[in-house]
């Protein structure tokens, strides 16, 4: 059974994926502003977030909420951490694969976590203790025991530019081990897919903390693993992630780490 929290965020997601839907075949009439170097925002992220902000508050109003878009509102150590809309590059061009993510943290620890992909109808779930769930069907992270045909998957550093070189590096090296690796242009999806063992594996940097709220416990209760570059739990404050089952994330943590600066190792 869902906690009624889950449910609430679950009611959240699906309101803004209808927004996300309704816009979809005119993105080319949406006003679009670039609020950092190749960070884009569209009318339809903020309008998702509104439905999102407005569903959690009616029913938690005490609650603090971190969105991406409005920042935080609320002072609260009950906060939900809401990305309206994952994967606006991919969304703005018509590219079919993006998600709302929502995560629930209490006193810094993540106990909600739901991932949203409106175009197949894909709910994702977790709450902490209670499993990781994809439209009711319980999930678990994929078996693999090393990186010899692993499928991984991450993200380029579009807006820092800076680590580009040390992830060409690490990227050569793990797929001198692994089958191939993805690029999705959706943090929250490609952990979500850890989760339910479409992915083995994950990594990116510099995320922020609506990227990965709610896939970090997904992965979590899917009984899969996620840490910083150097295998610590240093995600929140690098935004750097690895995330698989605990083999698979030991074994790209020790490749990552041997190619990394010492900034994308520090905590
Ligand atoms: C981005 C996507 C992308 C990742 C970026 C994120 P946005 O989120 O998750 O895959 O590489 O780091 O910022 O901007 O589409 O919400
Ligand atoms: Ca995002
Ligand atoms: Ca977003």
């Amino acid at each position: 059974m869902p906690r009624p929290a889950v449910n609430v965020a679950v009611r959240a997601a699906r309101a803004a994926g209808s927004v996300i839907q309704r816009y979809m075949s005119r993105v080319e009439g949406l006003a679009v502003e670039e609020k950092s170097r190749h960070d884009y925002v569209s009318e339809v992220d903020r309008m998702a977030e509104a439905e999102i902000v407005r569903e959690l508050r009616r029913a938690y109003p005490d609650h603090a909420v971190l969105g991406e878009e409005t920042g935080q509102t609320g002072k609260s150590d009950k906060m939900w951490i809401v990305d309206p809309l994952d994967g606006t590059h991919n969304y703005l061009r018509g590219f079919p694969h993006f998600c709302v993510s929502i995560g629930f943290r209490d006193h810094g620890d993540l106990i909600y976590g739901v991932i949203y992909d409106p175009l197949r109808d894909e709910l994702f779930t977790a709450s902490k203790g209670d499993g990781a769930y994809l439209n009711d069907r319980r999930i678990r992270v994929a078996k693999r025991e090393n990186l010899a045909g692993a499928l991984l998957c991450s993200g380029y550093p579009y807006r820092q530019r800076e680590h580009l070189n040390a992830q060409l590096d690490m990227t050569r090296a793990l797929l001198g081990e692994a089958e191939d690796i993805r690029r999705t242009g959706s943090a929250a999806l490609d952990l979500a897919y850890v989760a339910n063992g479409r992915l083995d594996g994950y990594f990116e940097t510099g995320l922020k903390p609506w990227d990965m709220a709610a896939g970090v416990l997904l992965v979590r209760e899917a009984g899969g693993h996620c840490c910083d570059f150097a295998g610590r739990e240093g995600m929140p404050a690098s935004g750097n992630i690895v995330a698989g089952n605990h083999f698979v994330t030991a074994a790209m943590v020790k490749v990552i780490s041997a190619h990394a600066t010492p900034a994308l190792l520090a905590p």
